[in-house]
């Protein structure tokens, strides 16, 4: 039996091209005793793959050239050789760009019941946890305090802004199109949203929207909009560290304003974090998550690419904005 899969073709330089990736077949490998076929209905697309992209040691090991891409995937058993995944359960895992993949069933975690299976590479899956043990464990939100958040827009953007709301902070949302500070302000209650593509002065369009100061600001996105904040956070100021997508694509160092002298006189926090480190976790995590989905309180936006091939196109795209929530494939 043929599978599918995209392999890693060459490093890009600046913004990844379609040229970065192949498309081929391989035979699947024969199960062995405690591993799944799995049949993929989902694939998740992340900005942190483009870090995996590029040489040299990060926190997880680079992709060699020739490798299958590796991201969260959902998929359905179709064959089993272990008791703990019958034909048929829908398991999410971190596996291979393959439209059927062997794996493990110990590397396999079952999706919450009766919910749509792709929350599970969104509000219940990473992006998820991510939004709720950065906001709550490092952000630490308290009831009127001002919350910001840069991506606000994207996968863990949206659960960050919905989780602030739900504890009672006001929320400002910074992201790349007015359709999407649209949907944040309509749809999630966000009070003020920033367009940082047309807003000109970040600083004073954040001035403007923050008039009692920033208590937290949940960054994904680094660069001048994360800059633009520092000079407005308030004593005791805790800054999230999630993401940095705005130099991802770079090949030189940033330069930008020293975040030092902001910390020191606010006695301020900033912390950077990487969600696997909460592992132990998860599952309290996962727990509270889907408690706040299946409620009401907690919506999950996504936005699905169809058909395998065009996972790298799904990709490319995160870096120009075209998602709103979390952007998936659809096998
Ligand atoms: N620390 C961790 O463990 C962890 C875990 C998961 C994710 N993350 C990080 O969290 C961030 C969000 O991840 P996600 O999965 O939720 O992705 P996402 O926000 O759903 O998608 C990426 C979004 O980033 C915005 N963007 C792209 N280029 C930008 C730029 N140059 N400047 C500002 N915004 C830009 C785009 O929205 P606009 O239209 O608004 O530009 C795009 O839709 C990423 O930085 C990611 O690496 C960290």
């Amino acid at each position: 039996m043929l599978t599918k899969e995209i392999r890693f073709a060459s490093r890009p330089a600046g913004l990844p091209t379609l040229d970065n990736f192949d498309m081929t077949e391989s035979e699947v490998p024969e199960l062995q005793d405690g591993e799944v076929l799995l049949r993929t209905l989902y694939l998740s697309v992340d900005p942190y793959l483009r870090g995996r992209m590029r040489e040299g040691k990060s926190y997880v090991e680079p992709f060699e050239i020739g490798q299958v891409i590796v991201s969260a995937v959902v998929g359905e058993v179709a064959e089993s050789r272990t008791p703990a995944f019958s034909p048929g359960a829908i398991v999410s895992g971190h596996l291979g760009w393959r439209t059927y993949n062997v794996a493990k069933a110990v590397e396999l975690m079952p999706i919450v019941p009766g919910v749509s299976p792709s929350t599970a590479l969104g509000v219940l899956g990473i992006p998820g946890l991510t939004a709720y043990f950065g906001l709550l464990d490092i952000g630490q939100p308290k009831a009127g305090e001002t919350v910001v958040v840069s991506g606000a827009a994207g996968a863990v953007g949206m659960t960050v802004c919905q989780i602030a709301k739900i504890k009672g902070c006001q929320v400002i949302g910074i992201a790349g199109s007015d359709e999407k500070n649209k949907y944040l302000h309509d749809e999630l209650g966000v009070e003020k949203t920033i367009n940082y593509k047309t807003a000109g002065n970040m600083f004073e369009a954040l001035q403007q929207a923050c008039p009692n100061g920033i208590d937290v600001y949940f960054d994904n996105v680094g660069g001048v909009v994360s800059d633009s904040v520092l000079p407005l956070i308030n004593e005791h100021a805790r800054i999230v560290l999630c993401g940095l997508i705005s130099i991802y694509n770079s090949e030189k160092p940033e330069v930008g304003v020293k975040p030092q002298p902001f910390l020191l006189v606010r006695s301020a926090l900033m912390r950077g974090f990487i969600i696997t480190q909460y592992a132990s976790r998860f599952g309290e995590g996962i727990g509270q998550l889907a408690q706040w989905f299946t409620s009401g309180q907690l919506k999950h936006v996504e936005t699905i690419v169809e058909g395998f091939e065009n996972t790298p196109k799904a990709f490319i795209g995160l870096f120009k904005g075209e998602n709103l929530g979390k952007q998936v494939v659809k096998v």
